[in-house]
């Protein structure tokens, strides 16, 4: 598969997307699977945070982003299902919030390696641009550390380079490659195995936050939405 002829498609996801959004989490989180009344409710409650990538008409990507308010120099350690209402947003969701939460990111096996990921952190800066956030969060997995837990404490492994400087852990370095810096480790994260339960708290900081007024930033959120892609050569 050439990586660079395939045309991804990128929308914000509907009510009617459920069933295709199920079936490619079933076939991705095996530990830790979503159900349909959670992907409706997140959808229900935050329209905007929700985005699927298309190849061919076939949803292959699945992104969901929430706001939430938080003091992040005061933040104790927190489990996913905490900071995500249990994956419903319901009560965890604050249109107000000052920061913006990255809480799902699936793409299919098919498809990985193909920049999906990347153009779909496009949108989470199109949302989080356009609501002024401080910065965008999200608890990453680490799921090469089961190889390692043996010979190195997780705050060890997460910074462990390859000879080529860049992270050893995959999912660690696509965030640090995005922008992204690491700010806390999150026991008892998820339920999960490679990760041996851990997650990691990472973050990247709004550059545009609180510059200019609400009209210029929506502006800028267009751009990058529109054209971002050519920036991270995906
Ligand atoms: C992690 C994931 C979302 C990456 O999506 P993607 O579209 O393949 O990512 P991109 O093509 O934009 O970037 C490729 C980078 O993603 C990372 N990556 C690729 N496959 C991965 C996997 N199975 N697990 C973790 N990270 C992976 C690597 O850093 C890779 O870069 P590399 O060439 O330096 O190794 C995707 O692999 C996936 O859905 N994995 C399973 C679910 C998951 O772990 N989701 C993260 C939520 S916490």
């Amino acid at each position: 598969m050439d990586k660079k002829r395939i045309k991804v498609i990128r929308r914000q996801a509907t009510l009617d997307d459920i069933d295709a959004i199920y079936k490619l989490d079933q076939e991705v989180w095996t530990e830790f699977p979503g159900t349909r009344e959670m992907f409706a409710s997140r959808i229900e409650t935050f329209p905007e945070g929700n985005v699927v990538a298309e190849v061919n008409g076939q949803i292959v990507g699945y992104l969901c982003m929430e706001i939430v308010k938080l003091e992040l120099d005061h933040q104790k350690p927190f489990t996913w299902t905490e900071i995500t209402d249990n994956g419903y947003l319901k009560n965890s969701h604050k249109a107000n919030g000052n920061y913006e939460y990255g809480l799902a990111l699936t793409v299919s096996p098919n498809y990985q390696n193909c920049g999906i990921a990347t153009r779909l952190f496009l949108s989470a800066w199109e949302i989080g641009v356009r609501a002024n956030i401080i910065a965008c969060l999200l608890g990453s997995r680490i799921p090469d550390y089961y190889k390692y837990k043996d010979k190195y404490s997780p705050e060890e492994y997460i910074n462990l380079r390859r000879e080529d400087g860049k992270l050893l852990d995959p999912e660690l370095r696509l965030y640090e490659r995005d922008g992204f810096k690491a700010v806390m480790l999150l026991p008892n994260y998820i339920q999960d195995p490679q990760s041996c339960d851990y997650g990691v708290l990472m973050k990247q900081g709004n550059p545009f936050y609180n510059r200019g007024p609400q009209f210029f930033r929506n502006f800028l959120a267009s751009i990058i939405s529109r054209w971002g892609h050519k920036f991270l050569g995906v």
